[in-house]
């Protein structure tokens, strides 16, 4: 585990007021946000987080929880009261002005909620300002703000005017500018909310694509739930000033912390955040395709179950067999099982949300395939396991059917009668090595 870390915050306070070292003293001996009022605004109380190349880190909370002061810390623009913050190995609470200016130049990119385009500048000139500030001759920056604008889906639009822009639209020029600086952090404060529901999730999308494509390293305020789960690595969940829970969408939907977050994230929309992955089971009946029909037969009749899973030497997934259609094959004395796979439901991916499963298992009478970036079969989602996993009930398969609602296996003495009567004229070697 050799993990870098961009971003690293250390017992960092922030307090607004007449005096804020003396409230982060008492503070830290034990007092309240309340008992400390007096002495000013605790805006931020002991956070400490580090945030991962290449993650998207998300700050939850309410409004005044103090997410935008916390974010501000990590560039400079609000200097802590106590703790540090470490950018990329540069502790900026030690630096000069100027050499924070350069990490903010270099380091690290803000996008705002309410992005203030210059209006009587071309879409262009707007996403590269950064570089314009920096110097960058007028022919380069144009061709970096080309590209930037592409990525965000705004291709063309370089030579108009923001007023020709809809609203979301002119945010992903602000998503383009900060782009353009081309610095390996960005930090989005509520960048998203104040777009429309359609947009907002288009945006959404888009940013976890370009995440995946140019490793930028996020962090990401919200106060929306599904947003901060749809998009977070790990959630940073605040409240009152204090970081409650740091964890995984998945922790905090199953192990919240605390009330607090428990009722949060009470009515979050689960079918968007567990995936294939987090809710697929061990798949029991694996056969391989080189190991032929007999075989396949065979695996099926011991574990009773009508199907089965088909994989080569590699567990590449196939497809699926049933065991009548197999049952022909071996009757027929057929050598190759490939006859009788079927391509009906799947695979799913496993970063495939549970919101994108149910149309497939409504229609499939058997689990559905789960592969991994390989196409390797990695688990099997029966449709008990995705209703429990809605309802957040723990699901025990172990007492029902690896294959449910599909057609009742073929009786065990019909299958190994069919074996034996079959078995004379085919070589046993084929019948070694399920699996
Ligand atoms: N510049 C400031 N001066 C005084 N108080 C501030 C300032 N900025 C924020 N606060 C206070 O700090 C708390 C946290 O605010 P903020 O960080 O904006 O929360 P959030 O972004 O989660 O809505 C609030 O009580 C707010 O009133
Ligand atoms: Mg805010």
């Amino acid at each position: 585990m050799n993990e870098q870390i961009a971003l690293s915050v250390q017992n960092v306070y922030k307090v607004f007021g007449k005096r804020p070292a003396e409230a982060v003293k008492r503070l830290k001996a034990g007092k309240t946000r309340e008992e400390v009022s007096a002495l000013g605004t605790a805006a931020v109380i002991d956070a400490s987080f580090d945030v991962r190349a290449g993650e998207i880190f998300v700050v939850m909370g309410l409004s005044g929880s103090g997410k935008s002061t916390l974010i501000r810390t990590l560039n400079g623009l609000q200097p802590q009261t106590a703790g540090s913050v470490v950018v990329g190995g540069t502790d900026i609470s030690t630096i000069s002005d100027g050499e924070l200016r350069k990490v903010r130049q270099q380091k690290i990119s803000m996008v705002f909620q309410h992005f203030a385009l210059m209006p009587h500048r071309t879409v262009a000139d707007n996403a590269a300002y950064a570089l314009e500030v920096q110097g960058v001759a007028k022919a380069e920056r144009l061709a970096r703000a080309e590209k930037v604008l592409k990525l965000v889906g705004l291709e063309g639009w370089g030579d108009k005017f923001p007023a020709e822009l809809s609203g979301g639209m002119q945010q992903r020029v602000g998503l383009a500018r900060a782009l353009c600086a081309e610095t390996d952090i960005l930090l989005m404060d509520e960048a998203f909310s104040a777009l429309d529901p359609l947009i907002r999730r288009e945006m959404q999308e888009q940013l976890v694509a370009l995440q995946a494509d140019l490793g930028k390293t996020i962090v990401f305020i919200t106060h929306d739930l599904n947003e901060a789960m749809f998009l977070g690595d790990r959630i940073a969940v605040m409240r009152d000033g204090r970081i409650v829970q740091i964890g995984t969408p998945d922790d905090i939907l199953t192990h919240p912390a605390n009330d607090y977050v428990a009722q949060f994230v009470q009515d979050v929309d689960r079918t968007r955040v567990l995936t294939a992955g987090s809710v697929m089971e061990p798949a029991r009946a694996v056969v391989n395709l080189s190991g032929g029909p007999r075989n396949a037969l065979r695996t099926m009749r011991d574990l009773q179950t009508s199907a089965a899973f088909v994989v080569d030497r590699r567990r590449t997934f196939f497809g699926t067999v049933r065991d009548r259609d197999v049952m022909h094959l071996v009757e027929s004395r057929a050598p190759d099982l490939a006859a009788a796979v079927r391509n009906g439901n799947g695979p799913v991916r496993a970063e495939t949300p549970l919101s994108e499963l149910f149309g497939l298992a409504v229609e499939s009478p058997i689990p559905l395939p789960v592969v991994d970036d390989e196409g390797r079969l990695v688990g099997v989602i029966p449709r008990v396991t995705l209703l429990a996993a809605l309802g957040n009930v723990p699901s025990s398969t172990t007492d029902i059917p690896i294959v449910e609602s599909a057609p009742a296996p073929i009786p065990e003495q019909e299958v190994t009668r069919t074996l034996n009567k079959t078995s004379m004229d085919v070589t046993t070697s084929a019948e070694g090595g399920t699996r």
